[in-house]
């Protein structure tokens, strides 16, 4: 069971206005996104749908996703501000994409993060996340990312 956020917890579609809150809550997030990480979440706002969860006036919460084909959506960035994890705010968004994409006949859904080749902690956490929401490992790449680090790919069926 997750503990109730203080206030309810909104999501909506983002507006450009959101664009540097959502960037702020990216930087805070120091373990997850490098500094050279950054300007790939900027484009991805100007480029992709993007979902952002709200606590009052707050973006606590953001999904970036893009539709890749008519069967297949792809979730690009995904972030809870830290002091909120495990509250079940980043399942909220997650559930509120797939309903999004059941709308539009999309059946699967595809996610990336660090692979479970990396030993780098804080990813374990991510990983968890998507295993325990339906998400299976479909491969890795290996040397993916800049430094040389292998990225997993992850598959669901909606
Ligand atoms: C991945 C991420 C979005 C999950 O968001 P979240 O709001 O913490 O997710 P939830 O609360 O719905 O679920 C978190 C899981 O951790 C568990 N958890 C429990 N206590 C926790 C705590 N204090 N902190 C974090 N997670 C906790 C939850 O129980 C849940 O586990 P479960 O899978 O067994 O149910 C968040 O960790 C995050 O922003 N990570 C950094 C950015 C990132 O790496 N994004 C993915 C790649 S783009």
């Amino acid at each position: 069971m997750f503990s109730e956020p203080s206030q309810p917890f909104h999501i909506r579609s983002m507006q450009p206005a959101d664009k540097e809150a959502i960037l702020e809550l990216s930087r805070s997030l120091t373990s997850f996104f490098p500094d050279d990480v950054i300007p790939m979440i900027s484009s991805g706002l100007d480029k992709d749908p993007v979902l952002v969860g709200e606590i009052g006036s707050e973006i606590v919460g953001f999904i970036v996703y893009s539709i890749r084909d008519p069967q297949t959506a792809e979730i690009i960035w995904l972030g809870v501000k830290e002091e909120y994890h495990g509250l079940g705010l980043g399942s909220m968004l997650l559930e509120t994409l797939e309903q999004l994409l059941n709308r539009k006949n999309i059946k699967k859904l595809v996610a990336s993060t660090l692979s479970y080749t990396v030993k780098y902690k804080p990813f374990e956490k991510v990983r968890t996340f998507y295993y325990h929401r339906g998400f299976k490992s479909l491969g890795i790449q290996s040397n993916y990312y800049d430094d040389g680090v292998d990225r997993l790919i992850l598959l669901k069926n909606l």
